[in-house]
């Protein structure tokens, strides 16, 4: 038996106005997606904004339903809205924002697990990392530099 560590890099900005300035344009998209979210239930907002390398920004924001599991996040109605729209087109940078109207979200609110799992599979299939920006509505934004990188022994099509 041996024991190994599993390490994630992350960088911190410690405020908006840290960020790269082109970062802070896209970060700007997802705030204006998450203004445009239906969340009636759990109030909590997220947007997200894909860059891709064809310069194109795909918005997307979480979707919910009264039927509460057939509701959507936001970053996959974004990853397959750029799948669908625009197949094969690499994705070079993901922003993600989120905020509620009960509390005020200043800690980074990062992709779902299903989420994670949807993304990788774009950022296998393209053979390019996708850079990860994550903030609540304010504070604190982590930058991860590919999306493997926040999801360590995960499942791809190579097992099946
Ligand atoms: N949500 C997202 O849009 N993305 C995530 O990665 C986590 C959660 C949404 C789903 C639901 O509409 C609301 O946030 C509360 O869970």
């Amino acid at each position: 038996m041996r024991k190994i560590d599993v390490v994630a890099t992350a960088t911190i900005f410690e405020e908006f106005l840290e960020l790269p300035s082109e970062v802070q344009i896209l970060m700007q998209r997802a705030v204006e997606a998450r203004e445009k979210a239906y969340a009636p239930y759990s109030r909590f907002k997220v947007g997200a904004a894909l860059l891709l390398e064809n310069g194109q920004v795909i918005l997307g924001n979480n979707q919910e339903n009264a039927a509460y599991p057939s509701g959507m996040c936001a970053e996959r109605v974004a990853i397959w809205k750029a799948g669908s729209e625009f197949p094969g087109v690499k994705v070079k940078q993901l922003a993600i924002t989120a905020s509620s109207s009960n509390t005020k979200v200043d800690q980074p609110v990062g992709p779902c697990g299903a989420c994670r799992q949807t993304l990788s599979e774009y950022e296998i299939n393209q053979k390019e990392s996708i850079e990860i920006y994550f903030m609540g509505e304010v504070g604190q934004i982590v930058k991860t530099a590919s999306l493997l990188s926040l999801l360590p022994f995960s499942f791809d099509r190579s097992y099946l």
